[in-house]
């Protein structure tokens, strides 16, 4: 039945954005029915005709937006010589092209009507429906230094992130000077608005790494918890309320940059799971190096995901949920109060060179202070029974600006 509700949903893809003014049409068979467009992505819970505004005026979509399916993350340098105002140009370019692909819409003509024109929009997403699209802008560090007349411009917390404990970084997988976020319940629609802005982009920028992720492994507010691959659930004490937001996650501080405030900090760490290894590992073990159970999701000290966790439980003389677990060190009750907004996704690059499953967790957070993060991270690098089976690859952080009202583009007083 899963696997029917897969190919009619893709039916669903090919009918395309034509498909609400068909939607009285059927596209495919549900236990021996025919159905709708509509009833065929209701089938896979998924309502691919949702589409986001950019122009929010406040905060950058992608963030608590609740996370879709699919997701591809670029980041970019910028090309040496590059001009603010060529920057600000950019900026302004990208963020039209954004508000018009989360409508669904080409970035420009698919098909000219000059036999000898290039098409403006490459069309791998022509005729296919928003499906939740959103695209968000981040800045590295690298913008604000001397190259680009944007120096002491930039906000006030954005640095690179330090060597922490544990750290196996390979460069080709860190930093950039931006990077670009798009996140959609059809993975073409999402590849499409990265390569769009990248051609956009193209002798003002280069590609510097890139992940496709996919399964995403954050739950947010209202949505069921996925799962890793681990297998484990994932996102289940994730932030959720608009409270924990204000005070964790959105920037306010008067003293950050105007186009900062309403923004947030994003934070990326590739990270290698070492799948052969951990799929060897008994249950008990895996359950004591997360702290939770592995069908149902709960602390170990209760019976339900959502139970609270007991920390200072004990059992014949010894703590129930182990301190160096996972949910132990990374639980706010133990980290002084501190949360962050987790929205990571699972990737895989295939096999590696022997030809083990190449495979982990692209995790990104959201923060208004990064030294959440690395402060967590240092606590973690050093003695998560998790790092038996886990590898940090890659790591960058990025400035993410509020957004724009209509009529504006993202960042645009950073060039006043
Ligand atoms: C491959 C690496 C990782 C895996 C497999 C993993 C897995 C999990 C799982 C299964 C949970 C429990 C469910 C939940 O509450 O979401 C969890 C919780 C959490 N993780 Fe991770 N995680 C990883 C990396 C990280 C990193 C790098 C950080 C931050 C530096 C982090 C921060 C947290 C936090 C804050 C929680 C919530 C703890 C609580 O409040 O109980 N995780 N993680």
């Amino acid at each position: 039945m899963a696997g029917e509700g897969k190919g009619l949903s893709r039916r669903r893809l090919l009918a395309g954005a034509g498909g609400g003014a068909a939607a009285g049409a059927a596209v495919g068979f549900l236990g021996g029915r025919a159905v709708s467009p509509a009833e065929a992505a209701a089938a896979d819970g998924l309502d691919l005709s949702r589409a986001y505004d950019f122009y929010t005026g406040d905060h950058q979509v992608g963030i608590a937006t609740p996370p879709q399916r699919h997701l591809v993350f670029m980041s970019l340098d910028v090309v040496e010589g590059t001009t603010a105002e060529q920057l600000k140009v950019l900026f302004a370019r990208w963020s039209a092209a954004m508000a018009t692909m989360m409508k669904g819409n080409p970035v420009g003509s698919v098909e000219p009507t000059r036999s000898n024109g290039v098409p403006q929009d490459t069309g791998e997403a022509y005729d296919l429906s928003p499906a939740s699209l959103t695209v968000t802008l981040g800045l590295g560090p690298g913008l604000f230094d001397d190259r680009f007349g944007l120096a002491g411009r930039g906000p006030k917390l954005l640095a690179e992130i330090p060597r922490l404990p544990s750290d196996e970084l390979k460069p080709e997988l860190c930093g950039g000077d931006l990077a670009l976020q798009a996140c959609a319940d059809d993975p073409q629609v999402a590849y499409h608005a990265i390569r769009d802005l990248v051609r956009i982009g193209r002798g003002l920028v280069t590609t510097r790494w890139t992940v496709l992720g996919f399964g995403r492994a954050s739950a947010g507010k209202g949505q069921k918890t996925p799962r890793n691959l681990m297998g484990l659930k994932d996102g289940t004490r994730n932030i959720k309320s608009e409270e924990d937001l204000d005070e964790f996650v959105w920037v306010a501080d008067p003293d950050e940059p105007a186009w900062m405030r309403g923004g947030s900090y994003l934070v990326t760490r590739k990270i290698n799971m070492d799948i052969e290894v951990w799929d060897g590992t008994t249950i008990d073990t895996q359950h004591l190096t997360i702290g939770r159970d592995k069908a149902e999701g709960a602390p170990l000290s209760g019976k339900k995901e959502f139970d609270t966790p007991d920390f200072k439980a004990v059992r014949d003389g010894k703590p129930v949920i182990d301190p160096t677990s996972h949910v132990a060190l990374a639980a706010s009750e133990n980290n002084g109060g501190a949360k962050i907004l987790r929205r990571g996704y699972n990737f895989t690059d295939g096999l590696n060179s022997l030809g083990q499953l190449d495979a982990g967790l692209f995790f990104i957070a959201f923060m208004k202070d990064p030294a959440t993060f690395v402060d967590l991270q240092r606590k973690l690098g050093r003695v998560d029974l998790l790092n038996e089976y886990i590898a940090h690859v890659g790591s960058a952080i990025f400035a993410v600006p509020r957004a724009p009202k209509s009529g504006h583009f993202l960042a645009q007083e950073l060039f006043d």
